[in-house]
């Protein structure tokens, strides 16, 4: 098949098909305007792909979503987040040498200008630390105003470098402590735990479980092809706007509860669930209430229709490392039995709604110590390896115009203008 016909009042139009690597199929209706003066609707996008991309692969139906090829669950087992890092932005995994130059890059561009740790000042305790990191990536571009001059590279290796010290010195900021500056010696998770939770009176000691942990969980969060952030920092892009800019707006489209901000979610649901006494299976009713408005955070997803294979390595993960740090959580309790009764309720089963990877990343967080409004933070670091390669995608296309999409106007059809005095 290369082509498909579509018939719109009475005539017949040839599409040409577009089939993936992995015989996705797609029919390239950009011409179709020109050629028929209609356009086709799709809010939400769920039919609608808005690029070519050779960066992830997912299927929803069967629950695969790998890594230029390699699946998630190899690299969350064998790999680290900086291995791949490099493998989203290169399409490769690294040999020795560039595994080392790279890392060495991270550790150089760690630091932030000292002058920007002022901006930290300007926020009200109580500031959210997604609106710090998403205001702070914005002004890298103050730092580094020549972004599309210079070469992208350096710039991604900064934006990577620095997000963790961003984020770092926006909690330190949260609950009054004194920052902590990257330290050259350690690993990029090492570091960032470090920076997080080392204060200068004390010694703090770095536990390596804590360290594998959040490898697999910034792996496991690093790309998920098209999704509201990603097409966001496309959409931005696609306009020339310089990489910190297309960056941020990525970082504030994923702070929405709907996407990156259910991680958040999820452990607020699980708290309230505990303080009223632990009744679950009154949150499931009520999740099933449509006049409640009341969702159960973490479950449900928009690609995965079998299984989140993110959840299914996450709720592993999350027994092995709570259970190596002497942590009785009753949190995660909960959670296991609001999945258990969840997953054999019809509402859910009937609408595919299984547990995404956020249901469990706030457990695992909460374990290390991370606050919870720092959740959403956590998974924009791991994010940014994904926007970044999307980013580098969408410049590195000769052919690639600006987002553009289109509308279907149902307003008022024109009008007179009416003088106030004639108004009702
Ligand atoms: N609890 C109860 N009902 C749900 C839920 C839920 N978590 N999710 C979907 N539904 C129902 C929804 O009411 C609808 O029912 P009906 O067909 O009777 O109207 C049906 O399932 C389909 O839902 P939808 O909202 O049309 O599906 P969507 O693809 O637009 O939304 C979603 C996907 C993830 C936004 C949604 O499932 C949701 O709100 N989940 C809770 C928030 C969440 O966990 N988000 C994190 C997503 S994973 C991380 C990421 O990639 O961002």
């Amino acid at each position: 098949m290369t082509t498909a016909s579509l018939t719109l009042d009475g005539k017949t139009y040839e599409l040409p098909v577009i089939r993936g690597t992995e015989n996705e199929v797609a029919v390239d209706i950009t011409r179709l305007r020109a050629q028929s003066g209609a356009i086709t609707m799709d809010p939400g996008f769920n039919s609608t792909g808005a690029c070519e991309s050779a960066i992830t692969f997912i299927d929803g139906d069967l629950g695969i979503l790998r890594y230029r090829g390699y699946p998630i669950e190899e690299l969350a087992e064998r790999s680290d987040f900086v291995e791949t890092c490099w493998l989203l932005l290169n399409g490769e995994l690294p040999n020795a040498e560039q595994l080392k130059a790279f890392r060495a890059q991270l550790t150089y561009h760690s630091m932030i200008h000292e002058d920007m740790k002022k901006f930290f000042e300007g926020f009200p305790p109580s500031a959210h630390p997604m609106a710090i990191l998403s205001a702070m990536v914005s002004s890298l571009s103050t730092y580094y105003p020549n972004s599309e001059e210079e070469s992208t590279e350096v710039n991604i290796v900064r934006l990577i470098a620095k997000v963790r010290t961003i984020a770092a010195y926006a909690y330190k900021k949260s609950i009054g402590q004194p920052t902590i500056y990257p330290r050259n010696e350690l690993s990029y998770c090492a570091n960032f735990l470090n920076m997080m939770f080392a204060v200068p009176a004390e010694e703090y000691k770095i536990n390596p479980v804590l360290v594998k942990a959040l490898n697999m969980l910034l792996i496991l969060h690093a790309d998920h092809e098209q999704n509201c952030s990603t097409s966001t920092v496309r959409m931005v892009a696609s306009s020339r706007a310089n990489i910190f800019a297309s960056i941020s707006a990525g970082i504030s489209a994923l702070w929405g509860p709907l996407h990156g901000g259910a991680n958040q979610a999820v452990l607020e649901m699980l708290q309230v669930i505990h303080e009223d006494g632990g009744d679950y299976k009154k949150f499931v009713m009520k999740a099933k209430e449509k006049d409640s408005g009341f969702r159960l955070m973490g479950f449900g997803h928009r690609v995965y229709k079998n299984f989140d294979p993110r959840a299914t390595i996450l709720r592993k993960m999350s027994y092995d490392v709570l259970q190596e740090m002497g942590i009785d959580d009753p949190l995660l309790e909960i959670a296991c039995n609001l999945e258990k009764v969840a997953l054999e309720d019809d509402y859910f089963v009937s609408r595919k709604l299984y547990p995404n990877v956020d249901f469990y990343s706030g457990i695992l967080y909460r374990a290390m110590g991370i606050p919870t409004n720092m959740f959403t933070v956590m998974f924009a670091i791991g994010r940014l390896p994904g926007w970044l390669a999307h980013f580098k995608e969408l410049r590195d296309d000769d052919s690639s115009r600006i987002y553009r999409p289109r509308q279907v106007y149902t307003g008022a059809t024109q009008r007179s203008y009416i003088p106030m005095s004639e108004r009702k």
